[in-house]
């Protein structure tokens, strides 16, 4: 007789777990877990609930995604300013993003817990030495140290505690008085291009003047302007994520360490321990999709993550890198409409066009992920269909890592301030230029054009109800 046993967040321990640190002592990882398990959540199952509602709203053009942060976020960037710049750049970013769109954007941060990394090697070697790569401060010190190196579960002890402190003050931010555009004091402008802060200044005006229009009318009779920001993180270290999954008292269970967790290029297995653990909790759910991707294993993945066909549960982020987008995007288009499963399509411009220089510092350029970009939302309105989001790896700080934009840095620039400690991100500046960029994109991804594509090719509209008034 065939038994279906209910799933348990455990269950991933009876597949093959790609990703995992070595960890030598077992008993201090279950000491470590047990303490993690006693912690109060980071997150309410409330606002779990509301963001996968307003993602559904994004997967038929009424909203916007903007997803952002460190590659690796690190236990010493737990900082006041640290925080404040990222929180400001999400926010200006998608206050540009929206003017254009005339969207309301659901800001989720890689913030409070991205602290894991998959690895493509096990070992490096640095000045002679052979040592475990560095899997992110929740496993591993940076520092090259052979005994630093070693996986220590006490990591994810300060993983968690290191969540909560930025999470404690990301809320005092949007809650408190940080997006309150009538008074801009706490938002610093500097770092910026004279160029980036001219349009960033109109439009920061132009908000400011339909606030103080609507606070004449008393209107929204004069409430704190509050905004909410989402936590996303690679769902990685299973241990971890398992320790942070609660059953409610609805059976339903729900990862309360974050809002949103994806699913990365690297531990994307049918039939692998990343896919089990995920499948089990009622959290939106991001897919990294590469070249290396099959579409017939990307719609079963879907299928397994989402069998009741959710709205807002699954979000397909590519990743393919701008000379292949055009080749592979539109298969992925058609697995998935095939399998006419609910998704936001979204796009990562950064992890397929990351490259070595000729001295070894890991970069990508501004112009290619702009054209990634930009391939991506051509062929998305090609076929009829829309982009609902983007995915990209930024800080608010002035640092040198990716290459280009008006204000550089170039090559020559690079090492001066490379302070990532996994892949390179977008400096303040750039990251601004990049939401101007985008928003000038997306206004041409009208509406009325994506219907009219969509019915000649025969394909049933995907938006449904748009809020947006379609220019002429
Ligand atoms: C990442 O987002 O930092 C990452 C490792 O992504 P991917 O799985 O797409 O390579
Ligand atoms: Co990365």
């Amino acid at each position: 007789m065939n038994v279906i046993k209910a799933w348990k967040p455990s269950n991933w321990k009876l597949k093959r777990a790609d990703q995992q640190p070595n960890y030598k002592d077992p008993e201090k990882l279950a000491n470590c877990m047990k303490q993690i398990r006693s912690f109060p959540p980071l997150v309410f199952v409330g606002e779990i609930e509301a963001l996968k509602k307003q993602l559904g709203q994004a997967a038929v053009g009424e909203k916007f995604i903007l997803q952002a942060g460190d590659c690796a976020e690190s236990f010493q960037d737990c900082k006041q300013k640290t925080i404040e710049s990222k929180i400001k750049t999400l926010l200006q970013m998608s206050l540009i993003l929206s003017r254009e769109t005339h969207q309301p954007v659901i800001k989720i941060g890689r913030i409070a817990g991205q602290y894991g990394k998959p690895r493509s090697e096990e070992f490096e070697y640095v000045n002679g030495v052979k040592l475990p790569v560095y899997r992110g401060d929740n496993v591993n010190s940076f520092t090259p140290d052979p005994k630093l190196r070693e996986a220590d579960p006490q990591r994810l002890v300060s993983g968690y505690q290191h969540s909560a402190l930025s999470l404690n003050y990301i809320r005092a931010l949007s809650k408190g008085g940080f997006a309150d555009l009538s008074q801009t004091k706490p938002w610093e402008l500097e770092n910026l291009s004279s160029a980036t802060r001219e349009k960033l200044a109109h439009v920061l005006k132009t908000f400011g003047d339909s606030l103080s229009y609507m606070n004449a009318f008393d209107f929204p009779h004069s409430r704190q302007p509050q905004v909410d920001i989402y936590t996303s993180h690679e769902g990685l270290i299973l241990p971890y994520e398992e320790a942070l999954t609660k059953q409610l008292p609805s059976g339903k269970y729900y990862n309360l360490g974050a809002h949103m967790l994806w699913l990365g290029v690297r531990t994307n297995s049918l039939d692998g321990a990343h896919l089990e653990y995920l499948k089990g909790i009622e959290n939106p759910i991001g897919i990294k999709v590469g070249p290396h991707c099959k579409a017939e294993n990307l719609a079963q993945i879907v299928r397994i993550l989402n069998p009741k066909r959710e709205q807002g549960k699954i979000v397909l982020i590519t990743r393919f890198g701008q000379s292949n987008v055009k080749r592979l995007l539109p298969k992925f288009v058609k697995a998935i409409r095939l399998a006419d499963a609910p998704v936001c399509w979204s796009c990562d411009p950064m992890h397929g066009n990351t490259y070595k220089t000729d001295s070894g510092i890991k970069t990508r350029e501004f112009k290619s992920i702009v054209s990634e970009l930009t391939e991506t939302l051509n062929c998305h309105k090609s076929m009829g269909g829309h982009l609902s989001g983007v995915h990209f790896e930024l800080t608010g700080e002035n640092v040198s890592e990716c290459l280009g934009g008006s204000n550089g840095p170039n090559m020559e620039d690079l090492s001066k301030h490379y302070k990532s400690l996994c892949d390179p991100r977008l400096n303040y500046n750039q990251s601004l230029e990049l939401a101007f960029t985008l928003s000038a994109m997306l206004e041409n991804q009208s509406p009325s054009q994506l219907l009219s594509a969509s019915t000649s090719l025969q394909i049933s509209p995907l938006r449904s109800s748009m809020r947006r008034s379609s220019p002429s």
